[in-house]
């Protein structure tokens, strides 16, 4: 009887804890942990930062391994990097709710509001912007975060070309390329222009995005579902020219961040449209990653490197699909339920391992990151960018299992045995 009184009671209390609890320990990540731990980091960057009082101009980028800080760079407009640093504060505040941060990140932000007043100098405006402005807007609802986006939205915008229908990645590199070129990385930046049509923008920047999504899915995809970084087009008569690497290790190769690039982005692309064809199509660029991932899911920097086991990794992808695999998760069918997730929470399980994290000697959460190989650039790095994705991807995770907490609590799907018999032991 008192046996089952105490289980009635664990009952109950599993009733609240079950899915928190499991999801810890099942996926392996501590979710709570790993955020104290980013929000140390993110402190100890800003008093490195501010030692000789900040400069909000000068934007984290990127630890080399014998560093132990941020090595900064100038918010240029040509410096795709610098809403990165701002939207990892607001994501700690929105953690931490430290009031210390929040103060920072407007700071940080606010360094590129000048950004939303002079033509697009390329794609990236949108990393740019949506990083910094849409972070403080999601999280403040101010009315100048609002104006900067949507003038932001605005002047990206002009580097679609309707004859192509995808934006001009790289206005700069017509004429190396060969003609109107699209990188994959530009599929996050449509996130802007969908942003900016719901809140009050044009809606051709929606069908702006949509052209873009179509196109590039039509012609910057191999037949398995693997991504070629650039796509070139005739920017007169729109005609697909070549696809060609630009940051992988050939033209024909798989370069890791394109295809997280392409994952995260056709999956956003769903949420805003509701268009099965792109859900589809996410999961189908998903399936290759995952299929041809190493151990401890953190893929080497080119799928097709020969070098491979030798070949560094890159942290960044991993963080970036874990990120989009949180939400694509959301959006499969019941047969396809859980997978996405459980992939996802191998990836932070193994970035929040010894192996990837950043020692206490850095300022950075996550080492093994790289940026541009074939530069001979940011190999084997911390960069800012996994740093973002990485944090992304934990809140993602957290909000999820605080909505599984709260349905539990409210009647939901009752706790597993096993959770209840790791109490009772
Ligand atoms: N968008 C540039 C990169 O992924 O390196």
């Amino acid at each position: 009887m008192k046996n089952l009184t105490i289980y009635a009671s664990l009952l109950m209390m599993c009733g609240l804890m079950s899915c928190s609890v499991m999801k810890e320990s099942e996926g392996g990540v501590k979710v709570s942990d790993d955020l104290a731990y980013c929000h140390t980091k993110v402190s100890k960057s800003l008093a490195d930062l501010g030692k000789d009082s900040i400069d909000y101009t000068m934007m984290p980028r990127n630890i080399e391994n014998q560093d132990s800080v941020w090595a900064c760079r100038k918010a240029t407009p040509d410096e795709w990097c610098s809403g990165f640093w701002p939207g990892i504060l607001w994501y700690d505040y929105e953690s931490s709710k430290d009031a210390k941060i929040e103060e920072e990140a407007k700071k940080y932000t606010s360094s590129l509001e000048y950004l939303s007043r002079r033509p697009a100098f390329d794609h990236d405006l949108g990393f740019l912007m949506l990083c910094s402005y849409g972070q403080q807007y999601r999280l403040t609802h101010d009315e100048e975060s609002k104006r900067v986006l949507l003038a932001a939205a605005d002047s990206l915008a002009t580097l679609f070309n309707p004859t192509v229908g995808t934006i001009l990645s790289w206005p700069r590199n017509v004429e190396m390329l060969g003609g109107h070129n699209t990188i994959m990385d530009n599929m996050i930046n449509l996130e802007l222009l969908f942003w900016a049509s719901k809140n009050g923008g044009s809606e051709t920047l929606r069908d702006i995005a949509v052209a873009h999504a179509e196109t590039t899915m039509k012609n910057q995809f191999r037949p398995d579902g693997t991504c070629f970084h650039v796509a070139v087009y005739d920017s007169e008569t729109g005609e697909f020219i070549k696809g060609v690497t630009h940051q992988g290790y050939s033209d024909n190769s798989t370069w890791a961040r394109g295809q997280a690039w392409a994952i995260y982005g056709y999956t956003m692309v769903y949420r805003e449209t509701g268009d099965k064809k792109f859900l589809d199509f996410a999961c189908k660029a998903a399936d290759v990653y995952l299929k041809r991932l190493p151990e401890d899911m953190v893929p080497y920097w080119d799928f097709d490197d020969p070098a491979i086991p030798e070949a560094p990794r890159d942290a960044s992808a991993a963080c970036v699909v874990a990120s989009a695999l949180l939400e694509l998760d959301n959006y499969c069918g019941e047969n396809k339920k859980g997978y996405y997730r459980e992939a996802a929470e191998s990836m932070l399980a193994s970035l929040g391992s010894e192996a990837y994290r950043s020692g206490s000697h850095k300022d950075s959460f996550l080492d093994h990151s790289t940026g541009h190989k074939p530069a001979g650039s940011e190999i084997d790095a911390s960069i800012v960018y996994a740093d973002y994705y990485y944090l992304e991807a934990l809140l993602r995770l957290k909000n999820l299992q605080e909505n599984e907490t709260e349905q539990t609590s409210e009647g939901g799907s009752a706790p597993s045995l096993a959770v209840i018999l790791n109490l009772l032991r």
